[in-house]
C-alpha cells in the first residue's frame, strides 16, 4: 500500500454507528453497511481510505501490528490489551485522542440477594467472573479485597445465576441486561469511552494523509461544543 492509502480498523455495532458522523467530518463516507453485507473491508467514498471490520479486542492488535493504520476502540479493550503487553509502554499505540463515544462504565454486579457489602466487609474471598480479567484485578487490588478471577468470553451475567461466580464485572450501558438478570450493580468501576489509536510507524511514514483525519476527530468530538 502506498503511504497516501489508509486503513481503519472498527469492530460492528456502536463503535461503528458512532463514528459514521466523526468518519463524515472529515469528509469520509462508508459504501456499505456491515448490518447488511458480509463483506470485511469496506469502501468509502474516498479511493485512499478502507474500513476493515475486526472484533472490538482485535483492534488494538490490528493497529500494533500496522494491519490497520488507525482504529477504534474502547478504553476497557486498550486497558486489556495493555495489560497483555506488561503496561501501555510496551506496545506501540499512539492514543491521541477519546472520542466520547459509545459511552458506558465497568461496574461490579451481583444477584439482587447477594450481600456484597457484607462479604466484602467480613473479607470473604469472592469469586469473580469477567472478561476484562485486567481491570477487575486492579480494581479489587486497590480495595484490599481477595478475589478469584473466572474469565468468561461472554454473557457474563449468568455466572451468579447458576453459581459459576458471586460478581460480575461487566460493561454496563442502559443496566438493562442487569435488570432482566436480576442482577444488580454495586459498585462503579470506571466511565468508559472509545479512543483513537494509531500506529506509531504509521503515524511518521502516512503523517500527511493522517492529519486531516485527526483533526477533523478532535473537532468533531470535543465535548459540548467546546472550541478546538
Ligand atoms: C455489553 C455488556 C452487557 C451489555 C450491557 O455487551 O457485556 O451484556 O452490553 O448493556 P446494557 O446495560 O445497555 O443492557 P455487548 O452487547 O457489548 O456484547 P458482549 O456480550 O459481546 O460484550
Amino acid at each position: 500500500m502506498s503511504a497516501r492509502q489508509l486503513t481503519l480498523a472498527l469492530s460492528k455495532g456502536r463503535i461503528f454507528e458512532e463514528t459514521l458522523p466523526l468518519l463524515a467530518a472529515a469528509g469520509i463516507e462508508v459504501l456499505e453497511d456491515p448490518e447488511k453485507s458480509r463483506k470485511l473491508i469496506l469502501p468509502t467514498n474516498r479511493p485512499d481510505v478502507r474500513v476493515v471490520l475486526v472484533r472490538a479486542s482485535d483492534v488494538p492488535t490490528y493497529v500494533q501490528y500496522g494491519g490497520a493504520d488507525l482504529g477504534v476502540c474502547g478504553k476497557d479493550t486498550l486497558l486489556e490489551h495493555e495489560a497483555e503487553w506488561g503496561g501501555a509502554g510496551n506496545v506501540g499505540l499512539y492514543q491521541p485522542l477519546d472520542l466520547g463515544i459509545a459511552r458506558c462504565r465497568m461496574s461490579v454486579a451481583v444477584r439482587a440477594d447477594f450481600d456484597y457489602a457484607r462479604a466484602v466487609r467480613q473479607g470473604a474471598r469472592l469469586k469473580v467472573a469477567t472478561k476484562y480479567v485486567a481491570i477487575a484485578r486492579d480494581f479489587f487490588a486497590s480495595k484490599g479485597v481477595h478475589v478469584d478471577l473466572i474469565k468468561l468470553y461472554g454473557s457474563m451475567e449468568l455466572a451468579p445465576l447458576t453459581g459459576l461466580a458471586d460478581a460480575i464485572v461487566d460493561l454496563v450501558s442502559t443496566g438493562n441486561t442487569l435488570k432482566a438478570n436480576h442482577l444488580v450493580e454495586v459498585e462503579r468501576i470506571m466511565d468508559i469511552s472509545s479512543r483513537l489509536v494509531v500506529n506509531q510507524g504509521a503515524l511518521k511514514v502516512k503523517r500527511e494523509a493522517l492529519r486531516p483525519i485527526l483533526d477533523a476527530f478532535a473537532r468533531a468530538s470535543q465535548p459540548q461544543g467546546v472550541a478546538a
